[in-house]
This record gives C-alpha cells, sequence and structure tokens, in this order.
C-alpha cells in the first residue's frame, strides 16, 4: 500500500469513527464524515493576522477581545463576515507558544452539545483535557461558568477554615451538621466548575460530567437537610415525627433527585420539554421539602409577629434568592429573547450560578446565626447531634450517589469502548486495503 493510500485509509476510518461517534455530524458534513464537514469549514478559515509583524508587542489576547467586541457590537459588515467565517477564526495565537482551543458556532456542533440562544462559542466537542483546562482562561460560552463556580468554592472554603478554628468540628457533636454542610457547600460549586470545564472532551464525558454534577447537587439538598434539621427546626416542631424522620426522608429525596435528573439526560434529544420539567422536578423536591420548616418559621414571623432576627432574615435572602435562582434555571432568559447576544457573557446559566451561589450564601449565615444563637434552648430539649445522622449519613447517601451515577454512566462507557472496538473490523479499513 502506498503511503498516499494508507494516509487516505487512516484519513476514512477516523472519519467512519467519528460517524459512528457522532451519528448528528451527518447533517453537518452534508452526508459526509465529520471530518469532512469540519475540512470544509476550515477551508472557509478567516485568516486573521496583525497588521505588521513588526508590531509584535501587540497582546494577541488583545486583539482577540477587539475582534469580539467587533462581532457583536455594531458594523454589520464584519458581522456578515462573522456569521460565514466566525466558526473558523484563525485566532493570531501562534505568538503565544499555547494555542487557545478553537471556537465554533451553534451549527457547527453535534446537536447534544447545542443551548437554546446561544449561537457562537462553543468549544471542540471532542476536546483534549488540556484544551479543556486551557479554554477556562479563554472566552467561550462556558468561561464565566466555570469561573462563577470556581471562585465561590475559594470563599467557602475560607469560610470553612475561619469556622474550623473557632469551632471545634472533632469533638464537639453539635457541629457535625455544620460541619457537613460546611463540605457539601464548597463540593457542589467544585464540581459544577469542573463539570463545565470538561464537558466538551466528548458527548459520553459531557453526560457524566453532568451526572456528577447533579449528584453534589442532590448532596447539598442533604446537607441542607441535615444543618435545618437540626439548627432550623421551628420550636414547635421540635422532636414530631416530621423532625424525627426530616434526615430519613432526605436520603430517599437524594436518591429521587439524583435517579431522576440523570435519567432526564437521556430524553434531552427526544423530548426536551419532558426532560427539563423532569430535571427541575428532581431539584424541586428535596429543596421545597427541606425548606419547609424555613416556610413555617418565616410564615410564623409575619402572622404572629416578630422582632426579625438575624437568621430569619439570612433565611428570608436565601429564599427569595432561591426563587431567582429557580426560575432563572427554568426560564433561559435573557438569551432566549436575544439568541446570540449572550453567549459569552450574561446567559441564563451564569446569572443562574450566580444566584446559587449568593443564595448559599445567604443560607450560610442564617444556619451559623441559628446554630449559636439557638444552642441552649436545642441542646435543652434534647436535640443532641449523633455520628450516624450527620457525617455517617453523608458518607452513605455519597456512596449510594456514585452508585447510582455509575449504573447510568456504564452504558455510555460500554457504548463507546465498544463502537471503538468494532472499529478494528469495520468495513472501511479493509476496503482501502
Ligand atoms: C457551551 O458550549 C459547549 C460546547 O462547546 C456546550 O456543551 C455547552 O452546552 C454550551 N454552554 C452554554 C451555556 O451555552
Ligand atoms: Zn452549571
Amino acid at each position: 500500500m502506498s503511503m498516499q493510500g494508507s494516509v487516505l485509509a487512516v484519513g476514512k476510518c477516523l472519519a467512519c469513527l467519528e460517524f459512528m461517534l457522532f451519528p448528528v455530524w451527518r447533517g453537518i458534513g452534508a452526508g459526509n464524515g465529520v471530518g469532512v464537514g469540519l475540512s470544509q469549514t476550515w477551508a472557509r478559515c478567516l485568516r486573521w493576522e496583525p497588521d505588521s509583524p513588526g508590531q509584535g508587542a501587540r497582546l494577541p489576547v488583545f486583539d482577540y477581545l477587539v475582534w469580539l467586541v467587533l462581532c457583536h457590537g455594531g458594523c454589520a459588515k464584519l458581522r456578515e463576515v462573522c456569521q460565514r467565517g466566525r466558526g473558523a477564526i484563525k485566532l493570531p495565537t501562534d505568538m503565544l507558544s499555547i494555542k487557545l482551543p478553537q471556537l465554533f458556532d451553534i451549527h457547527q456542533i453535534p446537536k447534544v452539545f447545542r443551548e437554546d440562544g446561544i449561537i457562537s462559542g462553543y468549544r471542540h466537542p471532542r476536546s483534549s483535557a488540556l484544551d479543556c483546562v486551557l479554554s477556562s482562561f479563554q472566552m467561550n460560552n462556558e468561561t464565566i461558568n466555570i469561573w462563577t463556580h470556581f471562585l465561590p468554592t475559594w470563599y467557602f472554603l475560607w469560610r470553612f477554615c475561619i469556622l474550623h478554628s473557632a469551632l471545634n468540628f472533632l469533638t464537639d457533636s453539635y457541629t457535625w451538621p455544620l460541619l457537613v454542610y460546611m463540605l457539601v457547600i464548597c463540593v457542589y460549586p467544585f464540581t459544577s466548575s469542573c463539570a463545565h470545564t470538561f464537558s466538551t472532551m466528548s458527548a459520553e464525558s459531557r453526560h457524566i460530567c453532568y451526572f456528577f454534577d447533579y449528584g453534589a447537587l442532590s448532596l447539598y439538598s442533604l446537607g441542607c437537610a441535615i444543618s435545618y434539621g437540626y439548627y432550623v427546626m421551628p420550636d414547635h416542631w421540635v422532636n414530631s415525627f416530621l423532625h424525627q424522620h426530616f434526615v430519613l426522608i432526605a436520603i430517599g429525596n437524594t436518591l429521587f433527585c439524583t435517579s431522576l435528573s440523570c435519567y432526564s439526560r437521556f430524553l434531552e434529544l427526544q423530548f426536551p420539554q419532558r426532560s427539563k420539567v423532569l430535571r427541575t422536578a428532581a431539584f424541586v423536591v428535596p429543596f421545597v421539602f427541606d425548606t419547609v420548616p424555613l416556610f413555617y418559621r418565616i410564615l410564623l414571623c409575619c402572622w404572629e409577629g416578630c422582632s426579625a432576627s438575624d437568621a430569619l432574615s439570612n433565611h428570608s435572602y436565601h429564599v427569595i434568592f432561591a426563587f431567582l435562582t429557580c426560575f432563572l434555571f427554568t426560564a433561559h432568559l435573557p438569551e432566549r429573547l436575544a439568541p446570540g447576544r449572550f453567549d459569552y457573557f450574561g446567559h441564563s446559566h451564569q446569572l443562574f450560578h450566580i444566584s446559587a451561589v449568593v443564595g448559599t450564601h445567604f443560607q450560610m449565615e442564617g444556619v451559623i446565626a441559628d446554630m449559636t444563637s439557638r444552642r441552649a434552648w436545642l441542646v435543652a430539649h434534647g436535640v443532641m447531634p449523633s455520628f450516624q445522622g450527620t457525617i455517617g449519613t453523608l458518607v452513605i447517601s455519597l456512596l449510594l450517589n456514585l452508585g447510582i451515577i455509575s449504573v447510568f454512566s456504564a452504558p455510555l462507557l460500554w457504548k463507546r469502548c465498544c463502537s471503538s472496538n468494532s472499529m478494528h473490523k469495520t468495513p472501511c479499513e479493509y476496503k482501502e486495503q
């Protein structure tokens, strides 16, 4: 087989592999595999070089930003050029030793990756892990999503450290619900920012990343239940049936939440509406359940009139932000009103992240305030956290959730593995020999 022949064969097989893994690509390549579809796009590539080589001191990143601003701003002519070739713009990054990954438009991306109202700024759907990490420093549709949960992780860790030096988490069992709560509020933003970073490695990795994201959110709902069950329960409800079974029901809720939200991903392509409803329900149920004691306290305070405590005002802010978070998650505003305008800044998912984190901040303040101010009363009424009821519960639920995630991930990994194994025997390879 000639050199050229073998190159051709490898190329065909690569195209074939892509074809099998990403059937959706077919639409893009007009009957060809992805390799061909993409190379046609690349052929239309718009080269953008700096004015003269002499001006090497100019910051390429700056050029890139200017280019972005032009693309999004007025100038109709430029926009037309952008429309045709934006996905394939050759960025002047050669001057950097590292190459920033290329970005794509919605029509160049398989359906699974598409997002309502987001037109540009998509990363390559089969990025390498390194590209994913690099892309968090480049402006794309996920950059702000990554950072709006990565930085808050450090904020919550910092608060955790301060609490750790002020309280005795090791031996004072009264603080264990707070310990569990602080752990989960550090874990969920971190998991989410990792999910957003690595979700573009493949269609399978995207699903698995979001499985972990949902799992972390569902553990967060458990952490809320544990801390609310011990510190936030209204006086009247202490030692009631609900109080005694609060954490147990919350464990059930996390299993329900993780299973349903993971399952909803499988419906996404065929039944987007139903998938969204299921996923929303999966998160609303545990969080509404957790918040029932809080609603009761807030309503009671409104009816009977109470001097709003520090804790209760923080809790109220939290509830307001929780509603806002839910609204942003379901409404897809503002990008729905102006598709393409909020690709990089200000789309609903970023606002959703920010609102969730601000809400969590107020919730944390409320929980800490209740914990310190109600200690004597709660201990006097026999509310003493046990190891099984706090840390034990968290560990068990973590394991159960990981189990659910692996059940949902297994078919994806298996399918992927299987289709790449069978590639060694596909007709396309033999035909070329
Ligand atoms: C951003 O683009 C990636 C593909 O690169 C896609 O998976 C993701 O859903 C998009 N996110 C948003 C918020 O548009
Ligand atoms: Zn997110």
